[in-house]
């Protein structure tokens, strides 16, 4: 048997349950993920709400996995039992067992430097944010503003601004501005007088920005002077392409290999991804407040499976 987190109405988190069902078992050209941490993203609980509309009959959640293969079909040769795996199969990722009918589109293989946990909060933040970057492209000795740093797709964007050599000013609550500037990115408290200070911080003027947040943001950064078309938009939706003549450079606009760059860059200690909590999978709809909530820095991942020590591994350990 394996474990799932589904829901059958929208709504809150309280909507999310643990159910049992029988261990996929893989066909030809198919892979079989034994899951060992699923990462959360807010479209999970947008989703879950309702914002993409209702749900038909049951759905799992969450799309960001990290595990290992233990069964492949027929016709499979670049995966084999054992290989440790992380990628993204949206609206299932929370389960112990997943099937991946297409896995050279889906997975990717661990490289050495990578953590097990760290991969498995990359798909849905990691390929946004190398998308948004590559449409405002920042350049050498540029300014460049990333709004939520400190947030799963922020600190990814932020730090690749910073590789290619910009100057970059993010955006977090106080308590994660220690972080940020550990990471060599100039924190900015959001809110109330946010546009003073942001003129104050760079009187030069910005650049280049990267929008995690609403329309609002879009109007400040475009009245601060930011050109519009070196604006990325990913959380203000569509309509501001129109409105704002901004990008929307999102998730959608990432290619097949960024997140095997993105794991390389972390793996050789470029970008760091810090892991603010993991909670059990009994623990998802805690998990989803603490996302919502408790302003993390980084990603909030489920750890799935807590699997019995083989006889091996005991021996190993106790004799
Ligand atoms: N279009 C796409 O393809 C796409 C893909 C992924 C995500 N998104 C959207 O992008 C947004 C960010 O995603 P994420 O995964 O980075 O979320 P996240 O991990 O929850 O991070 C949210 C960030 O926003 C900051 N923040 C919170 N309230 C704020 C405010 N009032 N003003 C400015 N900043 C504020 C947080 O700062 P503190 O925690 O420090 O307070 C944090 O840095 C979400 O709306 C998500 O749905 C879109």
């Amino acid at each position: 048997m394996t474990r799932i987190v589904q829901y059958s109405e929208n709504g809150d988190v309280d909507r999310l349950r643990i159910e049992e069902a029988d261990t996929p078992r893989t066909g030809p050209g198919q892979v079989r993920v034994r899951v060992l941490y699923a990462g959360l993203n807010p479209v999970d609980w947008k989703i879950l709400g309702g914002a993409f509309g209702a749900v038909d009959g049951t759905s799992g959640i969450g799309a960001d996995f990290s595990g290992v293969v233990d069964e492949v079909g027929d016709g499979i040769e670049d995966f084999a039992p054992g290989d440790l795996v992380f990628g993204g199969l949206p609206h299932h990722a929370q389960a112990e067992h997943l099937l991946i009918e297409d896995p050279d589109e889906r997975l990717d293989k661990v490289p050495a430097g990578l953590g097990i946990d760290t991969a498995a909060g990359l798909y849905i933040a990691g390929r946004t944010a190398i998308a948004g970057i590559r449409a405002i492209a920042p350049t050498e000795g540029e300014t460049v503003y990333v709004s939520g740093a400190s947030g799963g797709v922020g600190i990814i964007a932020a730090q690749i601004a910073r590789d290619l050599g910009a100057r970059v000013i993010g955006s977090a609550s106080e308590a994660n501005h220690a972080l940020l500037r550990s990471l060599g990115i100039e924190p900015i408290a959001y809110g109330e007088g946010i546009e003073d200070r942001l003129r104050e911080a760079a009187p030069e003027g910005i650049r280049a920005a990267y929008s995690t947040q609403d329309a609002a943001e879009l109007d400040l950064l475009i009245d601060l002077g930011v050109p519009a078309g070196r604006i990325v938009s990913i959380g203000a939706g569509p309509g501001v392409v129109e409105s704002h003549g901004v990008r929307t450079d999102g998730e959608a606009k990432a290619r097949r290999e960024d997140l095997r760059w993105l794991a390389q860059a972390i793996a050789y200690g470029h970008i760091h991804v810090p892991v603010a909590r993991v909670f059990a999978l009994d623990e998802v709809q805690e998990a989803y407040r603490h996302l919502q909530q408790a302003h993390p820095a980084g990603k909030v991942l489920l750890r799935v499976e807590a699997k019995p020590l083989t006889p091996e591994q005991r021996a190993a350990v106790i004799g």
